[in-house]
């Protein structure tokens, strides 16, 4: 059995998805929901499904072990963000090398990068006039919105699209496809 973490900070709509898809799967467990948030919606979320969480600190994150230990002694063999905005330290890169995914909310490495999370994104997209946008999931690096693409999926940007309408459209997008995808990379 694969077990991961899931990082996520914030309303945790993917991170619900991807614990609905793996309850009671044959080899992957979703493990632990990590969170930097007290009062983000993903822990309430995490309590539905009785899944473990640990809410972590900004100076054992970035200057001390990473939560390496944590992680280590709850067996954790993936981490998956989803939504989780802070920079993901060396300790943990090293440790999990290969093994961390994020999903970013439009077809890097266009509008990625230090700055380009939640809504930025996708009123950049807009203001560019791009015909298309989509989802990115990929591997993490040292760098943000970085390391090799694992799977990308498209959908139009339409003419009277707002931020919000934009938004939906990606988030559905997510929704569809991060499960499988998480899945089909641990499972293959
Ligand atoms: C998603 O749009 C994802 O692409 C980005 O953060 C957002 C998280 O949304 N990395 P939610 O909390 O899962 O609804």
């Amino acid at each position: 059995m694969k077990r991961i973490a899931i990082f996520a900070s914030g309303t945790g709509t993917n991170a619900a998805r991807i614990m609905e898809h793996f309850t009671d799967h044959p080899a992957l467990q979703v493990a632990l929901i990590v969170c930097n948030k007290p009062q983000a919606g993903v822990l309430s979320i995490a309590a539905v499904h009785k899944v473990d969480t640990l809410l972590i600190e900004r100076d054992r994150f970035f200057s001390g072990d990473g939560y390496v230990a944590v992680l280590q002694e709850k067996k954790i063999d993936w981490i998956i963000l989803a939504g989780f905005l802070w920079k993901v330290p060396l300790s943990l890169l090293q440790q999990f090398k290969g093994h961390i995914v994020n999903i970013h909310p439009a077809l890097l490495p266009a509008f990625g990068g230090k700055g380009m999370y939640g809504e930025r994104v996708h009123e950049a997209v807009l203001v560019a006039k791009e015909a298309e946008s989509g989802i990115t999931i990929h591997f993490v690096d040292e760098e943000y919105d970085h390391g090799a693409t694992i799977f990308q999926a498209r959908c139009p940007v339409l003419s009277n699209d707002s931020v919000n309408s934009l938004a939906a459209r990606i988030h559905a997008l997510e929704h569809q496809h991060y499960p499988r995808v998480i899945e089909e990379l641990i499972c293959r």
